[in-house]
């Protein structure tokens, strides 16, 4: 009888850890794939997303309407796609529900020993976030999360960040023909 309650046991201990390897618990795919979570319309923030894909990588674009102003290279743009975004666009050549991407914005920073020439990113100036999700018009919306010091977000709600993405990047309101991962 006892060693039968023991073969029972183990039975359903391994059972029940082959149902939980195939049915994903979806709170912690979202968090490990790096899909959005959202509370309503806003954006909690991506957790993590220094160790998500990079992407892309520029620097001294512009493309605001204010004048450049500036001495030396511009700033630093570096974006970061949720991996399992990453894994469906290089497969289906799509960006999935929840998808997320992160660009964080660095000013150059030159002459610290032993440079002698050369820019490298010295202060993180801003992180943006877009997410897509039919919830929001247009299917996507896009973030200012606050140099990293947001724990939420609400969409930015003026319309041109939703305007410049239409009307300009090549996927899917995304910027793919200058990140060289994805074009
Ligand atoms: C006039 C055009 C324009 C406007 C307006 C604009 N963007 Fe972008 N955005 C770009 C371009 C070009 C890139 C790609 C290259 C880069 O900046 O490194 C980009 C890239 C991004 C990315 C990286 C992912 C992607 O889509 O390629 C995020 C995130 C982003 N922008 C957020 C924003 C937010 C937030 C706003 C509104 C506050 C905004 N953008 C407004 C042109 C624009």
């Amino acid at each position: 009888v006892f060693f039968r309650g023991i073969v029972v046991t183990l039975v359903l201990v391994l059972g029940a850890s082959v149902i939980a390897a195939v049915i994903p618990d979806e709170g912690l795919t979202r968090r490990d794939g790096g899909l959005a979570r959202l509370e309503g319309q806003a954006l909690l923030y991506p957790e993590g997303y220094e160790r998500w894909p990079v992407v892309g990588a520029a620097i001294g674009l512009s493309y605001s309407d204010r004048p450049v102003t500036r001495d030396g290279p511009g700033n630093f743009h570096r974006v970061y796609l949720s991996p399992a975004a990453y894994d469906a666009f290089l497969t289906a050549r799509t960006f999935p529900e929840g998808t997320t991407l992160v660009m964080e914005i660095y000013e150059p920073a030159a002459s610290a020993p032993p440079l002698r020439a050369g820019f490298y990113e010295g202060r993180r100036v801003a992180v943006e976030a877009s997410v897509k999700d039919r919830r929001f018009r247009g299917g996507w919306a896009w973030f200012d999360l606050d140099n990293g010091k947001a724990e939420r977000a609400a969409p930015v709600a003026s319309e041109s960040c939703l305007a410049c993405h239409r009307e300009h990047a090549a996927t899917d309101m995304v910027f793919t023909q200058f990140y060289p991962r994805l074009r």
